[in-house]
C-alpha cells in the first residue's frame, strides 16, 4: 500500500494511529538534530517530522524539495498549532521513509507566490500545475464543467462529438489547416466551432445537442483569446429566441450556484445592441457601474433612431467641438474633488495611441454650484451647468468630454469609463452581473471589400419581419460614401450576446433554415452560387430534407471561468496554455517538422528571403 492517508486528511481525530503518506517535499527545515518536512500532494499538505534515530538515513540520502517522498509513522498533536492549514493541529512523526524519487532543484518556488516569472512557469507548466493557485483554477473549471453537464443532461440535451478535420471555410477568423497526406495537396481545417454540425444535428432530428468542445482559430491573441480554446456548444430545435433566452440563463444561474454558491436571483437585464452603443459605447458593456454616455453632437446617419444635444454646445465658437463628428460625455460622481494631477493623467490616458484622442475636456460641477472648466473660455456658466445636468452630473460630480469621429470617439469613451470605473473601485470582482444584448444588426459593412460581411456568422437569421427587407433588395448596389442609407444597414439578427460584468461570454442566433434564405445570405456575403455550393453546399443540400426551425449559443468556457475565478487571463485556467505568440513554450510549437513528414505530405518550404 503506497498510502493508507492523502496529505491533506488527518486530524486531531486521527492522533495516534499508524499512517502512510506520500507526495512531494515542498520545505525541509531542519532545527538542532530534528527535520521538518511539508509533504504535499493534491489534497493538501501535512507537516512530517523526523527524528534523531532517522539521521543516519537522512545524511546518506539528504532531502531536497520535489523528492517523491513515502513517510510511515505516527499522528501525533502539535505543540505549535497552525489554525491556516487543514491539517495544522497535527504532524506524522515518522519511523519510516523512502525517497520514491528525486527532483532536481526546481526553476522556482512551488508556492502560491512563486518567483517565476511568467515565461519559465509556462516552460515548465508541469512544475507550475502543481501550486495551490494554479490547481484552484484547474478545479474551478472542473466544477464549471460538471455543473454545466448536469444541468444540460437534466434539460434532455445529448452530448454528440463533431470532428475536428473538417472543410477549411475561413469566415471571422482565420482557419488553422492541416494537409492531407492520402490526398495530396488538399487541406483540412480545424473547426472554429461546430456550427454547421450542430445545425446538422438539428436538422437530423436530435432536438437538444451540446458540446463542451475545443474550438482553433487563428486569430490575434489577447488575455482573453487562445488559439484553441473551448466553447460550450448548444443547439435546440423548435424554439425562439425566448425559449434560448431561458434557458441559458437557467444555465448561467445554476453554474454561479454549484461552483460560487451564488443566488442570482436578479432578472437578467436586455439590452438592445443599438443601446448598449449609444449609452456605453461597446457591445458588451460592464453594467455594474452606471456613468452612461451622453451624446451631445453625433452624424445624423448613425443611431438614426437616436437624438443629440448639440444645441448645448453649437454657436460658441469651439472650433474643437465644431468640428468635431461627435461629442461624447460621461459624468464622474464625486469627480469634482480630482486634483489638477488626476486630470492631467486622464488627459494624457486619453492620448495614447491605443486610445488615440487629442485631448479631453471637463466641467467640473463644484459642491457648492459653481462651475470650472477647461472650457470655460467658449461657455458661459449657465451654458456649462446646462451641459453638466444634460450628462447627468450632479454637484460635486465632474463630467468628462471628448471629441473626434464618431466611432472612436465612442470608443474612446467607452474605454475611458471603464478605466474610471476601475479606478474608482466600481468594478467589483465579488459582484457578478449578467446582460443578455439583443438585435445586433445582421450585417456590418466592410470598406476595404464595398461589401457586406456577417456581424455573427452568415447562419444567423434576420428578424422574422425583416426576411423581406432582405430578399427584396440587392445588396450588391452599395453607395460606399452612404451605405448607411442601404436597406440592409438597417436589418437586425435575430441573435444574442450573454455579457457578465463587460465581458462576452457567450453568443449565438436564430438560425436560417431555408434554402432560398440561406442562398441570398451567402450572395449578400459577396459568394457566387459556385463558391456557396462548393463551400457550403452540404447545408444547403440538409436545408431541402426538412430541417427545422433551430437556434443556439456558444459560450466561451474559458472565459466564464476566468471571470468566475477572479482572474483577467483565461490562460490561468488552461492545464496546458499557449503564450501570445500562439507558442507553447514547454512543447517549443509550433516546430519545423523533418523533410520526410514534408515530403510524404508534398510540401516544399519556401525559404524566407
Ligand atoms: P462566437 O464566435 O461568438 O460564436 O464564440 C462564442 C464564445 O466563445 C468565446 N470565444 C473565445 N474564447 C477564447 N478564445 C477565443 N479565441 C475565443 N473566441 C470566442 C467567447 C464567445 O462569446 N458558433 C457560434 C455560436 C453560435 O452561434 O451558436 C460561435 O462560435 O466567449
Amino acid at each position: 500500500m503506497f498510502r493508507s492517508h492523502t496529505c491533506g486528511e488527518l486530524r486531531i481525530e486521527n492522533v495516534n494511529s499508524e499512517v502512510t503518506l506520500a507526495g512531494w517535499v515542498q520545505t525541509v527545515r531542519k532545527f538542532g538534530s530534528i527535520t521538518f518536512l511539508d509533504l504535499r500532494d493534491r489534497y493538501g499538505i501535512t507537516q512530517v517530522v523526523i527524528n534523531e534515530q532517522l539521521n543516519d538515513q537522512l545524511n546518506e540520502n539528504p532531502l531536497g524539495r520535489e523528492f517523491v517522498l513515502q513517510v510511515k509513522g505516527k499522528v501525533i498533536e502539535r505543540s505549535n498549532k497552525n489554525p491556516a492549514m487543514d491539517t495544522g493541529d497535527i504532524e506524522i512523526e515518522v519511523k519510516e521513509f523512502s525517497i520514491l524519487n528525486k527532483s532536481a532543484v526546481p526553476p522556482f518556488t512551488i508556492q502560491d507566490d512563486t518567483d517565476g516569472g511568467d515565461d519559465i512557469r509556462m516552460k515548465y507548466r508541469f512544475l507550475d500545475l502543481r501550486r495551490n493557485a494554479v490547481k484552484k483554477n484547474l478545479e474551478l473549471r472542473y466544477a464549471v464543467n460538471r455543473s454545466t453537464r448536469n444541468y444540460l443532461h437534466e434539460k434532455g440535451f445529448m452530448d454528440i462529438e463533431t470532428p475536428f478535420l473538417i472543410k477549411s471555410t475561413p469566415e471571422g477568423a482565420r482557419d488553422f489547416v492541416v494537409p492531407s497526406r492520402m490526398n495530396q495537396g488538399q487541406f483540412y481545417a480545424l473547426p472554429q466551432s461546430p456550427q454547421t454540425f450542430k445545425q446538422l444535428l438539428m436538422v437530423s432530428g436530435y432536438d437538444r445537442y451540446y458540446q463542451i468542445v475545443k474550438c482553433f482559430r487563428d486569430e490575434d491573441l489577447r488575455a482573453d483569446r487562445q488559439p484553441e480554446f473551448t466553447q460550450i456548444d448548444c443547439e435546440m430545435s423548435f424554439v425562439e429566441q425566448e425559449d434560448i433566452l431561458n434557458m441559458f440563463e437557467g444555465l448561467i444561474k445554476q453554474i454561479f450556484k454549484d461552483v460560487k454558491g451564488i443566488d442570482y436571483t436578479d432578472k437578467v437585464e436586455r439590452m438592445t445592441w443599438e443601446d448598449a452603443m449609444w449609452q456605453y459605447g461597446n457591445d458588451k458593456p460592464d453594467i455594474r457601474f452606471g456613468m452612461k454616455i451622453c451624446t451631445i453632437k453625433k452624424p445624423e446617419s448613425v443611431y438614426a433612431t437616436k437624438s443629440d444635444q448639440n444645441e448645448l454646445i453649437a454657436d460658441a465658437g469651439f472650433v474643437v467641438f465644431d468640428s468635431a463628428e461627435s461629442v461624447l460625455a460621461i459624468p464622474v460622481q464625486g469627480g469634482a474633488a480630482f486634483t489638477r494631477k488626476q486630470l492631467d493623467e486622464l488627459t494624457e490616458w486619453v492620448k495614447r495611441p491605443q486610445i488615440g484622442m487629442k485631448g479631453l475636456a471637463y466641467i467640473r460641477y463644484n459642491e457648492d454650484g459653481s462651475l470650472k472648466s477647461s472650457i470655460d473660455k467658449f461657455y458661459a456658466e449657465d451654458r456649462l451647468k446646462q451641459i453638466a445636468e444634460a450628462a447627468g452630473a450632479k454637484q460635486g460630480d465632474i463630467v468628462m468630454i471628448l471629441a473626434g469621429a464618431e466611432e472612436r470617439t465612442r470608443k474612446a469613451t467607452s474605454e475611458l469609463r471603464l478605466e474610471l470605473g476601475e479606478q474608482l473601485g466600481l468594478r467589483k470582482k465579488e459582484e457578478l452581473k449578467l446582460l443578455w444584448v439583443l438585435d445586433f444588426p445582421l450585417f456590418e459593412y466592410s470598406e476595404d471589400d464595398n461589401r457586406w460581411v456577417a456581424r455573427h456568422h452568415p447562419f444567423t437569421s434576420p428578424k422574422p419581419d425583416q426576411i423581406k427587407t432582405m430578399i427584396d433588395n440587392n445588396p450588391k448596389i452599395i453607395d460606399a460614401a452612404n451605405y448607411l442609407s442601404h436597406p440592409y444597414a438597417q436589418i437586425k439578427a435575430n441573435a444574442y450576446d450573454m455579457v457578465l460584468n463587460g465581458n462576452e461570454i457567450g453568443g449565438g442566433s436564430i438560425r436560417i433554415y431555408q434554402r432560398e434564405l440561406q442562398e441570398k445570405m451567402f450572395s449578400a456575403l459577396g459568394m457566387s452560387d459556385e463558391e456557396a455550393l462548393h463551400k457550403f453546399g452540404f447545408l444547403l443540400g440538409a436545408f431541402e430534407y426538412g430541417a427545422p426551425p433551430h437556434g443556439g449559443i456558444a459560450f466561451g468556457f474559458d472565459r466564464l471561468c476566468s471571470i468566475l475565478g477572479g482572474s483577467e487571463s483565461i490562460r490561468d485556467f488552461i492545464a496546458f496554455p499557449k503564450n501570445n505568440s500562439g507558442r507553447d513554450v514547454m512543447l517549443d510549437a509550433p516546430s519545423s517538422i523533418d523533410d520526410i513528414q514534408l515530403k510524404e505530405l508534398s510540401i516544399d518550404i519556401k525559404k524566407k528571403e
